[in-house]
């Protein structure tokens, strides 16, 4: 009979098992990729090469960025098929919705021919292109999502730009100056990796039943976009949107909080002062306030972060810096959780690798509070 008292409503500070791939130390307000802190790869790496750390656990040679780049390119456009299946949806699709139909169909149609569910699972070699297929797919997913909107068309990928650039280059249909280029490149590298997340827990059970990669990362697009999840980054603009401006903030989170809502972009269940990344996407949408001349959007972020830390103790998390910094350079605020996909699909896949080699399938137990045992009327069981 389980002891209630084991009960850890949504696994709170619960251990399920090991990973390599990084650490989150909210002791320290640190999170290490393969044991680099996260600030100083910002600082100094592309998000390629941040990619390659998290899936292979080692920074690349020249040599090898330049084969997974190689390897990545026949991806980089929009697929027909992908493309198609995109422009079969309403336009007022949610552009979460739009990503998660598209990985799916990649994956139908590379598993096609797979033949019986025994061999979803794959080889390592299958997996790690697999990974780098959808790396290399999802900028052009999620730009073309972003254009279809508004009625433009998809724009083709650059062989002479780098994965930040060319994201940019095909949303925006210009060629992006490198301030901009170096913000967003921090922002996914930031976005990239986060331990056992509700996202990343969810691709590592459906991997735990040996299921496909593709499989596991449409569940885990499923969970990413909640507003208590990922899609608190496009939460934190509506609420931006509806306080306008610094001097109403004080009203605003007065009936807000009295409303008892949550303020996105606020709070973390593991990390409680402060999370670890929040300084370095804070600096890159400095950067980005001063490029575009914005102090407005620094001076309502400023007071609304002071007002509620200061009233409730409750810090921000990577989505209150990364919202407005996404709204600056153009994309749509229903662009912003995709944004998250396209960089956290690395951090799935390499949890989705990491489970594959050491596996064993996730199905906790629960405390059954239902009705006592009790029979249909006029049963007769078979004597
Ligand atoms: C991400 O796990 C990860 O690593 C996630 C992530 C990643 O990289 O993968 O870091 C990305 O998802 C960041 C979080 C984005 N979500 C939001 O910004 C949504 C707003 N945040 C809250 O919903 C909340 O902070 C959670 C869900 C993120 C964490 O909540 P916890 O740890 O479960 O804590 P809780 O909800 O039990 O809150 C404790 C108290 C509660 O008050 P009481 O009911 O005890 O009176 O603090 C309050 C909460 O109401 N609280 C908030 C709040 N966050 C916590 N109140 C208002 N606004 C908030 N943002």
């Amino acid at each position: 009979m389980t002891d209630t008292n084991e009960i850890k409503k949504g696994l709170a500070g619960v251990t399920v098992d090991y990973t390599a791939v990084s650490k989150v130390n909210p002791e320290t307000n640190s999170l290490l990729y393969r044991g680099y802190p996260v600030q100083e790869l910002a600082a100094t790496q592309s998000f390629e090469e941040v990619a390659y750390l998290l899936w292979n656990g080692e920074l690349p040679t020249p040599e090898q960025l330049a084969a997974q780049t190689a390897d990545g390119k026949p991806h980089r456009p929009l697929a027909p098929e992908v493309k198609a299946a995109i422009d079969a949806l309403p336009l007022d699709s949610h552009p979460m919705d739009e990503v998660r139909t598209a990985v799916s169909v990649i994956g139908a149609i590379d598993l096609a021919g797979d033949g019986s569910v025994l061999d979803a699972v794959g080889t390592v070699e299958e997996n790690r292109a697999r990974s780098l297929h959808l790396f290399a797919a999802l900028p052009a997913i999620v730009a073309y999502g972003q254009r279809r909107r508004h009625g433009l068309d998809a724009v083709e990928p650059r062989e002479d730009l780098g994965y930040a650039a060319n994201f940019l280059w095909m949303t925006f249909g210009e060629e992006p100056d490198e301030i901009v280029v170096d913000a967003f490149n921090r922002s996914m590298i930031l976005y990239a990796e986060h331990s056992f997340n509700a996202s990343t827990f969810t691709a590592r059970v459906i991997t735990s039943t040996l299921s496909d990669l593709y499989s596991a990362v449409v569940g885990a697009i499923g969970a990413l976009k909640g507003p208590l999840h990922g899609g608190a980054n496009e939460a934190v603009l509506h609420i931006f949107e509806e306080i306008g401006d610094a001097e109403n903030v004080e009203d605003w989170l007065d009936r807000a909080l009295a409303e008892k809502r949550k303020i996105m972009g606020f709070g973390h269940r593991v990390y409680k002062r402060g999370d670890s990344r929040v300084p370095t996407m804070k600096a890159a949408l400095d950067e980005l306030v001063q490029y575009y001349d914005r102090p407005d959007v620094a001076a309502l972020y400023d007071a609304l972060e002071n007002d509620f830390v200061s009233r409730k103790g409750i810090y921000p998390n990577l989505d209150y810096p990364s919202g407005p910094a996404y709204n600056l350079i153009g994309f749509d605020t229903l662009t912003f959780t995709p944004l998250f996909v396209a960089a956290r699909v690395v951090g799935w896949t390499a949890h989705i690798m990491e489970q594959m080699a050491s596996n064993a399938l996730i199905r906790p137990l629960s405390a059954y509070n239902g009705p006592d045992e009790r029979h249909v009327e006029g049963y007769v069981a078979n004597t």
